[in-house]
Formats: structure tokens, sequence, C-alpha cells
């Protein structure tokens, strides 16, 4: 059993201050073999911003896996934004904007989908994902293949915008090289498990995760999912803050199990 740890959208600049310790303590006590950040690391990819998240990603002692967001490209600078999207993001965090990480028979492809270009969306870039269906195509075989990605790649109701270009043909391909699970962040919305219920079964499972700290407002359910993964077996455990303790809390676990190739949803025992 391999324990990630889902963190997503910090937001650093446009934060809760108060959640940063209580989101410390929470990561630690949950002692993951990996820490998943999927983007969003800062508001506004300035260089304290990137600092303030660093030194928070950094100070947990844990392994980390990292990929940027679209509000970690400098926005009012165009200068910056098209001459050298991810300099900064390069410069605090690392060059690999796609790392792959294997965790025994767990592998994660990170891909890269922000996008200059856009505000807001992002793109599923041709050339990324053809390179994560060839190395999930080269096996081993037997492993449970994940992708992780800022934006969504599926769109859960109320949130349809068509936000990540590309996005659905290349879920298509991911699936049918075998790729099993999509982690993403962006729209600061939890939803796990997309389109799998009782009665209704997919190849890959959409892991969603709410925002960790942004201060935005209206934004709520902030938290990470811990996600206790092995071959055809995931279990995801969402941990939302208690605002009235100001502490992280663990949620009903969702359990899935893939027969076939396909994810069905299983009651926990
Ligand atoms: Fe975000
Ligand atoms: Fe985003």
């Amino acid at each position: 059993m391999t324990r990630l740890l889902h963190l997503t959208d910090l937001h650093f600049g446009l934060h809760r201050v108060e959640l940063v310790e209580p989101l410390r303590a929470a990561i630690l006590a949950n002692q993951p073999d990996l820490v998943v950040v999927s983007g969003d690391l800062t508001h506004r990819a300035r260089a304290g911003q990137f600092r303030a998240a660093m030194q928070f990603l950094n100070g947990l002692g844990l392994p980390l896996m990292i990929i940027p967001g679209n509000h970690d490209m400098p926005l009012f600078n165009p200068f910056a934004r098209f001459l050298s999207p991810f300099g900064r993001y390069r410069r605090a965090v690392g060059r690999d904007l796609t790392p792959q990480v294997a965790l025994g028979a767990v592998r994660l492809f990170g891909v890269n989908t922000a996008d200059p270009q856009q505000w807001r969306g992002g793109v599923a870039r041709k050339e990324e994902i053809e390179r994560v269906c060839q190395a999930v195509r080269a096996g081993p075989d037997g492993g449970l293949n994940i992708l992780v990605a800022h934006h969504p790649f599926a769109e859960p109701p109320g949130f349809e915008r068509g936000e990540t270009a590309g996005a659905q043909i290349a879920t298509e391909k991911l699936a049918a090289a075998g790729l099993n699970v999509i982690l993403s962040g962006h729209l600061h919305h939890w939803t796990v498990g997309l389109g799998i219920d009782a009665t209704s079964v997919r190849p890959v499972l959409h892991i969603q995760t709410g925002t960790a700290l942004c201060s935005r407002i209206g934004e709520k359910n902030h938290g990470f999912a811990v996600i206790d993964a092995s071959v055809g077996q995931i279990a995801v455990t969402p941990w939302v803050i208690d605002e009235a303790r100001t502490v992280f809390a663990p949620q009903a676990r969702v359990a899935f199990q893939g027969v076939d190739g396909l994810w069905q949803r299983v009651a926990l025992a």
C-alpha cells in the first residue's frame, strides 16, 4: 500500500494564514510516502510567494512531486508571461515541469497544463500526453498509473466550462494506453470518482481535490486528499477544515476497485 497526499491550490500570497500551521500538522500526522502538489502554489507567481510556498513544502521534510498551475505564471508582466512564463517557477521549484515518480508498482506522471495564452484555462499538450502514453505502455505490466495535472480532465456538474483544451481526447488516449487515475485541482472544488457510482464504471478514476489554503471570498472546504493506493485498489479520504476548531479533520473514506480495467465504487468494510 502506498500513501499519497494530494495537495493543490495553495495560493500563497492570497492564502488563509491561520490555516498554515494546522495544515502542516495534518499533513505530518498522515505520514504519506509522497506529497503530490498539483499547481497554483502561488497566487501571482511573485518571488516572495514562491519562497513562502517552498519554505512550507520543503519544511514538511517529505518527498515531494510538484507541477505548475495557471497562477504560477506572472499575470501582469507581459514580458515575463510570454518570454519566460515558468522562469520564476523553475528558479523556485526546479527545472522539471513534468516530473515522474515511481513508488514500487505505483507510478505518477506529471503534465504541465498551464498555458500563457489563456487567462484561466489550460491545455493537455499532445506531446506530453503522448510521452505519458508511451511510458505507461512500456510497463511494467500490472502497475497503477496516475496522471497528475493542474487543470481537470473531466468537469463535474456545475463546472462544465471546457476549461482544459484537448482533455477529452487526451483522456481517451491515456485510458487506451492503460492509465488508471487522474489527480487534478484548479476548480477549488471536491469531486472524487466523477461518473462512478453503484451502476456506472469508468476506466479512469478522476480525483479532484479542493483548495488547501486559498482565501478568495466564497472559498470553502479547504483541505487535501489522502490516497491509499495499490494495484486495483484506491481509498480516498478527504481531510477538510473544521472551521469551528481550525483543524483539518478526516471525512468519510471513499473506496474504488479496479475490475477488468474499470473502476467501480465499493462499500467499505
Ligand atoms: Fe487555484
Ligand atoms: Fe488554477
